[in-house]
């Protein structure tokens, strides 16, 4: 595994860090397929009851390289950002997640699969895939307006603008906001609390909050992914792609 994926598991708890900081945590292909396997590893580990995801206290993560993504596009729901999604969507021990200053994008989707997040008081959420020329991930057409409401979620996915901490608590994104120095520690004795419960038990109970419609979250990552797929190949996003590596604005006024 690459470091720039680090996991290691200690009384019972995973721990999943990114760690790329010079690129803002920006996640490659190759991260995608490191924590699928660090999940696929917790998840046939006995001894593993509990993962913890977690970034920087200055960042969580700025979503995908936009420059690998562009290279090594996902061809196929083979590929390691959907191993990474489906892993996600349907593992079966708790996840909680600590996350300080921006999470974009899948930094962002993918903690509406996890079952516990932290945010530290710098925390910015986003989801700017319109401004991309793109359309959302993870199952996130279906979970955003879900948790949100239409109106919020919409604000959230069409507007794609950053919202803070405070804002994510009150929609329920997050159980709760503290300093970034603490949110990591924090999210690790929340790990351990539940580590020394009965693993059984918070599996069941996390099947069935999930249950009614863990098929319907598959099915929505992959009509996303043909969606996304046929966008990425579309000016708006070459556009929008292009101008973030002349550090540009973009110009979709003739898209
Ligand atoms: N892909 C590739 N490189 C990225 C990146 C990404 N998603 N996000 C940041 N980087 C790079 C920047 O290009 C910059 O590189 P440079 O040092 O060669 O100029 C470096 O990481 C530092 O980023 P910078 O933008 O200077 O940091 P910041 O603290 O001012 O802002 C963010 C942080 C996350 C708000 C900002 O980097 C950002 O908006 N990134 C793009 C997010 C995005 O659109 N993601 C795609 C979602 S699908």
């Amino acid at each position: 595994m690459s470091n720039e994926i680090l996991s290691h598991t200690e009384r019972g708890v995973t721990t999943v860090t990114l760690n790329r900081l010079d690129r803002k945590n920006s996640i490659t292909a190759a991260m995608y397929g490191a924590m699928a396997d660090a999940l696929a590893a917790a998840q046939a580990d006995e001894a593993v009851r509990v993962v913890v995801f977690q970034g920087h206290e200055t960042v969580f993560s700025a979503g995908n390289d936009i420059g690998d993504f562009l290279n090594n596009p996902p061809a196929t729901m083979g590929s390691p950002v959907f191993r990474f999604l489906r892993a996600l969507a349907t593992f079966p021990k708790p996840l909680v997640a600590a996350v300080c200053g921006p999470a974009v994008g899948v930094g962002t989707t993918m903690l509406f699969h996890c079952d516990l997040v932290y945010a530290g008081d710098n925390a910015a959420f986003s989801t700017p895939f319109v401004n991309l020329g793109l359309c959302p991930e993870a199952a996130s057409s279906l979970l955003v307006p879900q948790m949100l409401g239409y109106h919020r979620a919409a604000e959230a996915l069409l507007l794609g603008e950053p919202f803070m901490a405070e804002a994510a608590l009150e929609v329920g994104l997050v159980n709760r906001v503290l300093p970034p120095t603490e949110a990591n520690a924090y999210a690790q004795t929340v790990a351990q609390k539940l580590a020394h419960k009965p693993l059984g038990s918070l599996m069941a109970t996390k099947r069935l909050m999930k249950q009614g419609q863990q098929q319907r979250v598959l099915d929505q990552i992959v009509a996303e992914g043909e969606t996304f797929g046929q966008l990425l190949a579309a000016p708006a996003a070459k556009e929008a792609f292009g101008a973030f590596m002349e550090k540009r604005k973009p110009d979709f006024s003739k898209l």
